[in-house]
């Protein structure tokens, strides 16, 4: 038994794979799907995605300087594999995948109704860094499905069930381990709580 030492490759997993939608000038619409996106900046809020320019979208992305990342789930799961191995060059994904176009607020690109949530996003910096060119991008405006708000107000995304991408295959999220800051919270009384897993969800005592 040892550890095996591999070439330098990507291996950053698990990752999110999002529905990436776009538009040209004349307002033609496509999607594809990209695993290679990330948060980049809290505030102001910005994103990343890093595209092969040889994607039908890339030029979309060029042309407008504009693109709505739309997160997915497990209901999503076909579409968004059947949009990162088809090109809207040759398909017409929207009418493939069924999937519903909706007008966002500000970019031209249209968003993926059946996401629970849509950035709308503004590129500010190209970076031109191999086989992909990563476009940074503002995210203008946030939409997200009020199906996922709890009756406090709350935005339950993980009952959205979001995929996960990881090495190839794509995953369902698990169950709950924690919550932000659960391995220093301390009982009422001042103690940490001891406790390396969190309670399931519904029995945290609050
Ligand atoms: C899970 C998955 C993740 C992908 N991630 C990326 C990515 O990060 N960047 C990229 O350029 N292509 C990525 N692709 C490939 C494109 O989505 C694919 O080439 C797609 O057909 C391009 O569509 P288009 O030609 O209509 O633009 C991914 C494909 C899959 C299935």
């Amino acid at each position: 038994m040892g550890r095996q030492i591999w070439k330098p490759g990507n291996m950053l997993y698990p990752l999110p794979a999002v529905l990436v939608s776009v538009a040209d000038r004349e307002g033609r619409s496509n999607l594809f799907t990209v695993a290679w996106t990330g948060t980049v900046c809290s505030d102001p809020p910005m994103v990343s995605i890093s595209v092969r320019p040889e994607r039908y979208s890339y030029h979309m992305i060029e042309e407008t300087g504009e693109f709505v990342v739309n997160l997915t789930t497990e209901k999503l799961a076909y579409a968004t594999d059947y949009c990162g191995v088809r090109s809207g060059r040759d398909v017409d994904k929207w009418e493939k995948t069924k999937l519903t176009r909706v007008s966002g607020e500000h970019v031209r690109a249209p968003m993926v109704a059946e996401s629970p949530v849509n950035l709308e996003c503004v590129v500010t910096q190209k970076l031109e860094l191999g086989t992909h060119h990563m476009f940074l991008a503002k995210v203008v405006v946030v939409h997200v499905d009020d199906r996922y708000m709890d009756k406090s107000g709350r935005f339950c995304l993980n009952d959205a069930k979001p995929l996960v991408y990881s090495h190839g295959r794509y995953l369902s999220t698990g169950r709950e381990l924690g919550s932000f800051g659960y391995s220093v919270k301390k009982r009422p009384g001042g103690k940490a709580t001891g406790r390396k897993v969190a309670p399931k969800r519904g029995k945290i005592k609050r």
